[in-house]
């Protein structure tokens, strides 16, 4: 079937569509409600089935002939070390450590916190949870006590699973130390804590509450697969909102299952038994998706690959991996390659691996700049794929899918619509449409196929309000952008005030609130600034209280130092310009747009609403002294 007749039916008869997909899972119960539509908008798919995600995922496999085949491989430069499983040794050791959770109290429902550096062992814990029906909240690594304290109090965990150490490049960062005061400083705490020991660093365990990964598992028995509804949560994973509150986005078991299967074939092209390596980490939702769930329900072998594009030790080392591993499909950020052309532009590792086996690349995670796109195509020689998608969504919402049809590459540009998405651009007023001239909202018409968010975690109401207000009966992407008269939808920016670091989602008014919070300042705001590397990254701006008389280096150096404590290292928080005043619009609106150009250097026209246009001299002088427009 053509892209055509496939998107057309998954949006004119999405029942029969998605239930001959369902057909590729093992239920306990087969579904006889395919959408359910009784409770608007909250829309649920498959709600009478019952599965269980690790069984498809794993058992599956071993009962039908891949038992030898690997199932995992783990890659560490970082550590020098590779480490294979097949699907008969991960089944074995998830089913252990599934039984380790329950021997320590954790049963179907309850939510277990995952913190940890990518290594196996965080996808044998996301599995372990999905046999035993617990739901996994995976936190990065990358962010600090407090996001992981906020996380803890929403989710309210029985259990934490963690590490004792990441080992970022060549620092090793001890991570139970971070998990620790992120207990002392939730509300809610959790029963129990187990922790895998590494070699590079070594964590003290609390008598009473934390327990050593190996001897638990060591101890437990296995434990069987328990059927939930495919409607129950498979995970929770928090991402940024306009807020410091972080939303916890709820994924289904059943639907999940359903799409993420759906898309290994049709929007990656891939076959059962090939070896698929999605380069991001378990903390995002690439990593959820296309680590640990698609590829091993589609009989995949994932890769865990803890390093980095460079400098680990080269900018050959995604080549490296792709020729010693057989890799047909590598998925990552636009970033990465970035990281990798400025370090190697002609391209010269490349040559010393053999690629022959390598059919794609996808990217995604931020706008995919042309300028990438074209180098990655010329050095690779194999269709490079831009496509767009979100936390909420769990896949990709617009892509050019392989698995049906290759459609024309337009540089800048996702492609289309995949198959159970009905995108539209919609106007101010809420009407639909087209083309260049016209760019607006990016929404999807309701209901959402498969695996997007049914609900944020406890709290249907914030999920309406951010998602479902904005125009009735569609779902708000946050991004704005257009679809041309071709149908191929074109991202260009976000309407709210998220940014994207290194295809890192981040909210700048999380930023604003911990700035806010320092003593000194009495006003801030956070913008985000075009990075040749990351794409963007932060810059604040503060105004000192009144009276405030100290050196402006040194409250520059404790606010850095603040939105790493309070945020993470992931917030790359490095720049912050002191001012005298922000501009504002008459109604006292701050003009973070304005800002915004002034830092990249771009043209404005002076806001008709400002109130003091002199404030904008001020701010460009404030900007000056810290560098900015920087040299792109
Ligand atoms: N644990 C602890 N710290 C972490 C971390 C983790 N899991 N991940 C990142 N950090 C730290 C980094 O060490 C860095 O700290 P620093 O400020 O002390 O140097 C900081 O967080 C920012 O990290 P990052 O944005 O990753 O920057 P980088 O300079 O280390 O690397 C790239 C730059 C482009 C190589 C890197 O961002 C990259 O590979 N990006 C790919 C993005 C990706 O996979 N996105 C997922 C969506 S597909
Ligand atoms: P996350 O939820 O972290 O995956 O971030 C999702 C956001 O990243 C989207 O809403 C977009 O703003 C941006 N994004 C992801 N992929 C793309 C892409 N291919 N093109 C443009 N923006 C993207």
């Amino acid at each position: 079937m053509s892209y055509q007749e496939l998107y057309d039916l998954s949006t004119n008869n999405p029942t029969q569509f998605w239930g001959d997909a369902a057909k590729n899972i093992d239920w306990y119960k087969q579904p006889t409600t395919i959408l359910d539509e009784s409770n608007p908008p909250f829309y649920r798919w498959f709600s009478d089935g019952e599965l269980n995600t690790c069984h498809n995922a794993l058992d599956r496999h071993v009962e039908n002939g891949r038992a030898d085949q690997l199932a995992l491989i783990y890659d560490s430069p970082v550590t020098d070390s590779v480490r294979k499983y097949t699907y008969q040794e991960l089944r074995d050791t998830v089913a252990k450590f599934a039984g380790a959770l329950q021997a320590n109290g954790v049963t179907k429902g309850d939510r277990v916190i995952v913190y940890m550096p990518m290594i196996p062992e965080a996808v044998i814990a996301m599995l372990a949870c999905a046999r035993i029906g617990a739901i996994h909240s995976v936190v990065f690594g990358g962010f600090a006590a407090k996001e992981l304290a906020t996380r803890i109090d929403d989710a309210k965990p029985v259990m934490m699973l963690t590490a004792s150490c990441g080992i970022e490049g060549k620092r090793v960062i001890e991570y139970k130390p971070l998990l620790d005061q992120a207990i002392e400083l939730s509300t809610h705490k959790p029963s129990h804590c187990i922790v895998y020991q590494r070699p590079q660093a070594k964590a003290s365990l609390i008598e009473g509450r934390d327990l050593d990964w190996v001897e638990a598992s060591d101890a437990a028995e296995p434990a069987d697969c328990v059927p939930v509804l495919a409607t129950d949560p498979l995970y929770i994973l928090y991402t940024s909102g306009t807020t410091g509150i972080p939303k916890g986005v709820v994924r289904d078991n059943g639907g999940h299952a359903v799409a993420m299967y759906w898309s290994m074939k049709h929007v990656y092209n891939m076959t059962p038994g090939e070896v698929y390596w999605a380069a991001s980490d378990v903390g995002w939702v690439v990593g959820h998706s296309y680590i640990v769930y698609a590829p091993l329900l589609y009989g995949c072998t994932t890769v865990v690959y803890e390093g980095k594009p460079v400098g680990t030790p080269d900018p050959g080392a995604f080549w490296r991996m792709v020729s010693d591993h057989k890799i047909s499909t590598l998925f990552t950020a636009p970033t990465a390659f970035r990281a990798i052309k400025k370090e190697d532009p002609n391209g010269e590792h490349i040559k010393n691996y053999n690629l022959d086996g390598f059919r794609a690349l996808f990217f995604a995670g931020e706008r995919c700049d042309p300028d990438t796109l074209f180098w990655a195509q010329e050095k690779l020689n194999v269709p490079v794929i831009d496509h767009w998608w979100q936390t909420e969504t769990g896949w990709a919402i617009a892509a050019n899918c392989l698995g049906i049809e290759q459609l024309e590459i337009k540089p800048g540009s996702p492609t289309r619509a995949v198959p159970g998405f009905n995108v539209q651009c919609l106007n101010e007023s809420g009407e639909p449409v087209t083309g260049k001239e016209n760019i607006g909202n990016i929404v999807i018409k309701l209901p959402m196929p498969p695996a997007c968010l049914p609900t944020l975690w406890n709290n249907d109401d914030r999920y309406v309000e951010s998602y479902l207000s904005a125009f009735k009966g569609y779902y708000l992407t946050g991004d704005a952008g257009y679809v041309d008269d071709n149908g191929y939808i074109w991202i260009m920016s976000r309407v709210d005030d998220i940014i994207n670091v290194a295809g890192h989602r981040l909210s700048t008014g999380g930023m604003e609130e911990v700035l806010a919070s320092h003593p000194d300042v009495a006003e801030c705001a956070v913008i985000g600034t075009q990075d040749t590397l990351k794409g963007e990254i932060p810059l604040g701006m503060v105004v000192l209280k009144s009276g405030v008389e100290r050196e402006e280096a040194e409250i520059q150096k404790e606010l850095i130092k603040l939105v790493r404590e309070k945020i993470g290292p992931v917030a790359a928080f490095k720049q912050v310009a002191v001012v005298h005043r922000l501009p504002k619009t008459r109604s006292g609106k701050i003009l973070r747009g304005t800002m915004k150009k002034i830092a990249d250097g771009n043209e404005f026209n002076m806001p008709a609403t400002i109130d003091d246009p002199i404030i904008l001299d001020e701010i460009t002088d404030a900007l000056g002294h810290i560098g900015f427009p920087h040299q792109q």
